[in-house]
């Protein structure tokens, strides 16, 4: 079974930016979350309250944000600790991600510690989230594989998937940040979750496209119940801390997808790839989407 209608989760101008060379001018951010919102998706994650030396795209989220904020969407924050809490909420943010990792190599490469110590580090955030009401994302890095382990044992996901619920995340993402996840890989992660008291209704899933199995196993997600998706408009993206991740499922031929399944999304498809064909010039080389390649060519 299908479910009848799909929250996309967009990420392009963090996921999806975050790992592009030459810095994008804040005002050029801000007329693509503008353009998103006008497209018709509803959460748009915006930005990052990370150390601007970890990720110098996103150095400018003080002067980006309060330039979107008044846009009658959701825009989420990632923000690894405290410090970067209380950036978020001293501009008004409303929406958090915490991001943890399933694997001991990817906490230290994003973190700069353990498993253990980021959640320890992730505890008062949330704590401190949720008593000013303000939602929590949970994400979970390397859910599938990882570049310097290898294959993820599918217990040490439902650990640590629990550890972040258990501290009051709202929601979770299940992140396959260098996009070597498969469909049936997808159906045992999300089995296992379900049997350890995670349903699929607590769940996002976060593809990413390496090996062209995005869009396969956000199908098989869905079947299982999931109806959050995370996607990239145009296909942007990539994390600078996982060599070998490339962009995130395309939000176009995520909508693309759900619209011949007759799921509806409340996106305008021709503003959407207008947007990512704009964003493809600003950025000086051309979409990985299949979609906005067929599409812009009409
Ligand atoms: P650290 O070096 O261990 O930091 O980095 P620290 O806690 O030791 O603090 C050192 C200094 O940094 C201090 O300054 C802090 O104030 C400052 P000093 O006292 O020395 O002058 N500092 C900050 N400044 C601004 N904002 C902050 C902040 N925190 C500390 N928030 C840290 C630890 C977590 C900060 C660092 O590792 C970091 O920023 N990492 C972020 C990495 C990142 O953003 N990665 C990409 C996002 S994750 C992703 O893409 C995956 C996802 O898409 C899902 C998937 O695909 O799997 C979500
Ligand atoms: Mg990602």
């Amino acid at each position: 079974d299908l479910p009848t209608r799909v929250r996309i989760h967009e990420v392009g101008a963090r996921d999806g930016l975050q790992n592009e060379k030459a810095t994008v001018p804040t005002e050029v951010k801000a007329e693509f979350i503008r353009r998103l919102a006008d497209a018709g998706l509803t959460t748009i994650e915006a930005t990052s309250f990370v150390h601007p030396k970890w990720v110098p795209q996103l150095a400018d989220a003080e002067a980006l944000f309060p330039t979107v904020a008044d846009l009658p969407v959701a825009l989420p924050v990632l923000v690894p600790n405290e410090r970067g809490l209380d950036r978020a909420l001293g501009l008004g943010a409303r929406r958090v991600a915490v991001f943890a990792s399933a694997t001991e190599s990817f906490a230290k490469a994003n973190l700069n510690r353990t498993v253990d110590e980021a959640l320890a580090m992730f505890e008062p955030v949330v704590s401190r989230a949720k008593a000013a009401s303000v939602h929590v994302r949970g994400y979970l890095s390397m859910c599938f594989g990882d570049p310097w382990e290898g294959a993820v044992p599918i217990p040490q996901v439902v650990k640590v998937c629990r550890a972040l619920l258990d501290m009051g995340c709202d929601e979770l993402s299940l992140g396959d940040t260098i996009g070597v996840a498969t469909p049936g890989h997808v159906v045992a992660l999300l089995a296992a979750l379900d049997e350890a008291g995670v349903p699929p209704t607590a769940l996002g899933v976060h593809f990413h496209d390496t090996y062209g199995q995005a869009l396969a196993n956000t199908l098989a997600a869905l079947q299982q119940g999931v109806t959050t998706v995370d996607a990239s408009a145009g296909g942007l993206g990539g994390c600078p801390y996982a060599k070998s991740a490339t962009g995130n499922l395309a939000t176009e031929d995520l909508v693309w997808m759900l619209r011949g399944l007759g799921i509806d999304t409340g996106i305008d498809l021709g503003r959407l790839v207008a947007t990512s064909t704009w964003m493809a010039s600003q950025l000086g080389r051309p979409s990985p989407s299949r979609t906005v390649r067929a599409l812009s060519h009409e």
